[in-house]
């Protein structure tokens, strides 16, 4: 008999649900792939007009850093799974639903060593991770006292913030007092992080770790911007700039950083700075970066780790195995772009855009987006969330990566009034 219910009936019992907290623009691929899985998709925000929202089956009006609510909804909706990606408020989340309702994923304990920097450095010292001298910093006297046993430059950071929000490198004494308020303000748990700067080549690792056993995706060089924006990646380069010596010793950091915060099943991403002594690992997040290391990781290896995330999250028996894969690249160049693109323009508005699809038919060309909209005003740099736009680029090496990447950026038009 005709029911006009039963194609839902149908979805509801025949489809475990994956929960995808938050549904904003860096979760909407993993929302569309997860649909296309075959799975049920709840996702929650404190938006409902979030982008990934018409693209799940449900949605609950739930912020991405609340643990109740989301738990609530995970439970009202009887979810086989949940991830995030992008986002480091939703980690502890994640790792709280998956350890309440006994769902596959990684403690919470994991998860607050790998979003708290002052937990992640005292796992870090336990294991033995290579990593800057650091300490907990709530006071100028502290922070002070530290300057004077260490040195400058420093480098002063929220306890847990991410996206470099509130980071600054301190060059002298004077500059000490402002650099702790900033990173103070940007801090949740009301702690900084003050620790020694590290010279040396930045390395961005990105790896699946699938029962314990770490699998590398990408090693990339993060160019980043001068002081004052400290510490923003504005180019991404693989393979990195290191001899393949540098690059095992990263890997092993890698390794024991991941083995440090205790992380068996998860994409782990560690960032590590090449310096004239050895690797030191800066900090490492459980969860898919946002800012297009997906791309970087997924090009050079073959593998989308946001598939990789999902078939985790359900259960699978080998997310590792089991993933599609596409020809790997030989070299990739992510190109931001930023204020820095347009010298003086004083907080000008863009008139017009155009000259995206000129851009985008470059062959080696796979992404070019301007995150503007004619009218807006080009934003100041004080975050990685400040950059405007992107480019990739794939090519024979990479010099061929970053001048096609160039190329394409120049091809895009953004007058400015004023
Ligand atoms: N001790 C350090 N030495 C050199 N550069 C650092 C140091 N700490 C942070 N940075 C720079 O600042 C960036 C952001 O720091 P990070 O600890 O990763 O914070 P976030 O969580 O905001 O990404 C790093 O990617 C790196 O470029
Ligand atoms: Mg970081």
């Amino acid at each position: 008999m005709a029911n006009e219910l039963w194609p839902l009936f149908e979805i509801e019992v025949m489809s475990k649900t994956l929960m995808i907290i938050g549904a904003g623009h860096e979760q909407v691929p993993a929302i569309k792939m997860a649909v296309e899985m075959g799975y049920r998709v709840l996702t929650t925000d404190r938006n409902p007009e979030a982008p990934g929202v018409v693209h799940a089956h449900c949605f609950e009006l739930v912020s991405t850093g609340d643990k109740e609510g989301n738990l609530e909804a995970a439970r009202k909706h009887g979810i086989a799974g949940v991830m995030t990606l992008g986002s480091e408020t939703a980690v502890p989340v994640v790792a709280h639903i998956a350890q309440v309702l006994g769902l596959p994923g990684f403690s919470e304990e994991t998860a607050y060593k790998a979003t708290n920097k002052n937990a992640m450095r005292a796992a870090f010292e336990a294991f033995g991770v290579p990593a800057p001298v650091s300490r907990p910093a709530l006071t100028l006297e502290e922070v002070e006292a530290f300057a004077e046993a260490h040195g400058f430059p420093l480098v002063l950071k929220p306890s847990d913030c991410s996206g470099q929000r509130g980071t600054t490198r301190v060059d002298a004494g004077e500059g000490l007092e402002a650099a702790l308020e900033s990173a103070l303000r940007f801090s949740t748990d009301g702690r900084a992080i003050v620790e020694t700067f590290c010279e040396g080549i930045e390395i961005n690792v990105t790896a699946a770790v699938v029962a314990g056993e770490v699998h590398f995706l990408s090693l990339s060089d993060r160019i980043t911007a001068e002081p004052p924006h400290f510490g923003i990646a504005i180019e991404h380069i693989s393979p990195p700039q290191v001899d393949e010596e540098m690059a095992e010793a990263i890997r092993e950091a890698s390794r024991l950083a991941i083995k440090a915060i205790g992380l068996t099943d998860g994409i782990a991403y560690p960032q590590v700075i090449a310096s004239p002594k050895g690797p030191r690992v800066i900090e490492i997040a459980v969860r898919i970066p946002g800012g297009h290391m997906r791309e970087v990781a997924w090009y050079r290896s073959g593998v989308d780790m946001i598939e990789i995330a999902i078939r985790q999250a359900m259960g699978d028996e080998d997310p590792w195995g089991s993933c599609r894969r596409i020809p790997a690249a030989a070299a990739l160049s992510v190109k931001f772009i930023t204020e820095l693109d347009c010298p003086d323009h004083g907080g000008r508005r863009v008139v017009s855009i155009d000259g995206l699809e000129g851009a985008r038919a470059l062959p080696g060309v796979h992404l070019v987006r301007l995150y503007l909209k004619e009218g807006d005003v080009i934003p100041r740099l004080d975050s990685s969330a400040a950059r405007f736009g992107a480019v990739i680029a794939t090519g024979a090496d990479r010099e061929a990566a970053c001048r096609l990447a160039m190329e394409a950026v120049g091809k895009i038009h953004y007058p400015l009034a004023g």
